[in-house]
């Protein structure tokens, strides 16, 4: 559920991912809108929403936890969310006991095996995986690939 605030707008608010709202260059724009408003000239508003903005699991088996599906919503990628995510996995993972942390990144997806591997993952083998996939008119269609499966001991 998203739950929803108008607010005054902050100067804190102008960070590039405000960037949706009228190009990179607006930023600018909004803090001299920002100027006014301290003049008393105008109000400027903003709606802050609260909603999931970053997604992911782990699996439990053996003596690893395996996470999977991780996905942080575009506008907010590379900001730090993944990484904040993958230490939280992690902690499940330790809390229950386990030693490692493994997950699949697929051999197309060099940005997330780069951040993997700066987090202390190293590739420990390669196979091949499918899972089915929608097409934009709707139907459905099974998606072949080849992962590595990356792992990393836990303190
Ligand atoms: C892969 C994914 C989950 C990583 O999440 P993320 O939030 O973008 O990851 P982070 O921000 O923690 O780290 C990634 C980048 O941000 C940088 N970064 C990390 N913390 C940061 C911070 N506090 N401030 C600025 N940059 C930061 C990292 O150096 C890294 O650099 P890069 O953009 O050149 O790769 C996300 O990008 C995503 O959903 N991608 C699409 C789906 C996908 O590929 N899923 C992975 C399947 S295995």
């Amino acid at each position: 559920m998203i739950t929803l605030t108008v607010r005054p707008l902050e100067r804190a608010d102008l960070v590039p991912t405000l960037a949706w709202s009228g190009g990179p260059g607006y930023l600018g724009e909004l803090a001299s809108r920002l100027d006014d408003v301290e003049r008393g000239e105008m109000a400027y508003l903003a709606v802050v929403a609260t909603l999931p903005v970053g997604l992911g699991g782990v699996v439990f088996g053996g003596d690893a936890g395996c996470i999977m599906q991780l996905a942080v919503l575009p506008a907010l990628q590379s900001q730090g969310v993944g990484t904040m995510l993958i230490a939280a996995l992690e902690a499940e993972i330790a809390a229950r006991g386990l030693a490692r942390a493994e997950l699949d990144v697929e051999i197309v997806n060099p940005r997330a095996r780069a951040l993997y591997e700066r987090l202390g993952y190293t590739v420990i083998g390669e196979a091949a995986a499918s899972w089915p996939q929608r097409r934009p008119d709707g139907t459905e269609y099974l998606y072949e690939t080849t992962v590595l499966r990356m792992a990393r001991a836990l303190e």
